[in-house]
């Protein structure tokens, strides 16, 4: 495994497998790597010739009061799990590489709609951010496909969304999350909680759950289901952000024409923002 630092530097080194005919997988992450990103780069593996991750916190999607400094960065452990799953290159620029007439001034990438609702609203810019990143790292890799985790469904319907859109020349490929055995999504974040809050963390996967087999069930005033739920987390200790039944197509309320529901959650623990999602198809 190569680690590149320069936006020049890989390019020329995937300019020369492009030119050899190879397929190139993307996986972009913000480090801080376990097992959900590794599922990642396994899937990348089985559908290109060559893997690329990228290694990036992105000081554009974090908001002021956000967790940006004591983000979790842990180079020299994620470098090893990436060599040991055969990633080709490991792309790790600095801020400066990306942004280097710093943020203010920057060209920005907006998906409308889907970037305002949900984590939109309690973390405004979040999304743009994102968008913006990601185009650039694209724009660098020129992947031929690129992959998301679902545990971010709206992150991953924005992504979709942007590269319509656009008419971006990738693949976006979907990979479904990774959870700890008691059911809790994987995830940097996770590190922040206490012993007794990762006691309390599964019960924000199992209320999502029980909520899916009530739809399941036929019941069908979403309203009641959302705020019987945001009780729960309430009472468990959590402070619920959303709980949300909505179309997972438009990420808006489930309508006649929904072919499939997600329902999301975003809840602090303590001083951790934990998000989590499951879906069911209507038939
Ligand atoms: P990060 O949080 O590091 O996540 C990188 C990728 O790993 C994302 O696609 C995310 O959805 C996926 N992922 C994280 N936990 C997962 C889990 N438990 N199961 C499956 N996939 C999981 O998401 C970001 O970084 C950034 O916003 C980024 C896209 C890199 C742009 O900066």
């Amino acid at each position: 495994m190569r680690t590149v630092t320069s936006n020049a530097a890989l390019q020329s080194c995937l300019n020369r497998a492009r030119g050899a005919g190879q397929r190139i997988a993307f996986v972009p992450t913000m480090g801080n790597l376990h097992e959900g990103h590794l599922d990642l780069v396994r899937r990348a593996r089985s559908c290109a010739d060559l893997v690329v991750v990228s290694i990036f916190v992105n000081p554009l999607q974090f908001g002021a009061n956000e967790d940006l400094d004591a983000y979790p960065r842990t180079l020299a452990a994620d470098k090893e799990k990436l060599f040991s799953e055969g990633v080709a290159y490991l792309f790790n620029p600095d801020v400066d590489q990306i942004y280097p007439e710093g943020m203010a001034l920057h060209t920005k990438v907006r998906v409308p709609d889907l970037s305002e609702t949900l984590c939109g609203s309690s973390r405004p810019g979040h999304f743009d951010g994102v968008t913006t990143v990601v185009n650039k790292l694209f724009n660098i890799v020129r992947p031929d496909v690129a992959l998301f985790g679902e545990k971010d469904f709206q992150q991953l319907s924005i992504i979709r969304k942007m590269v319509d859109d656009l008419y971006m020349p990738v693949e976006i490929v979907g990979v479904a999350t990774t959870r700890a055995n008691d059911g809790l999504a994987l995830s940097s974040r996770n590190g922040y909680l206490s012993a007794e809050e990762r006691s309390v963390a599964p019960l924000l996967h199992e209320t999502l759950n029980s909520c899916r087999e009530a739809i399941a069930c036929g019941f069908d005033n979403f309203l009641q289901l959302e705020s019987h739920a945001r009780m729960q987390l309430l009472q468990a200790g959590f402070d619920p952000d959303y709980f949300a039944v909505r179309d997972a197509r438009t990420l808006r309320a489930v309508s006649e024409d929904t072919e499939e529901i997600a329902i999301l959650a975003a809840a602090r623990l303590g001083k951790t923002r934990l998000i989590d999602n499951v879906r069911l198809s209507v038939n």
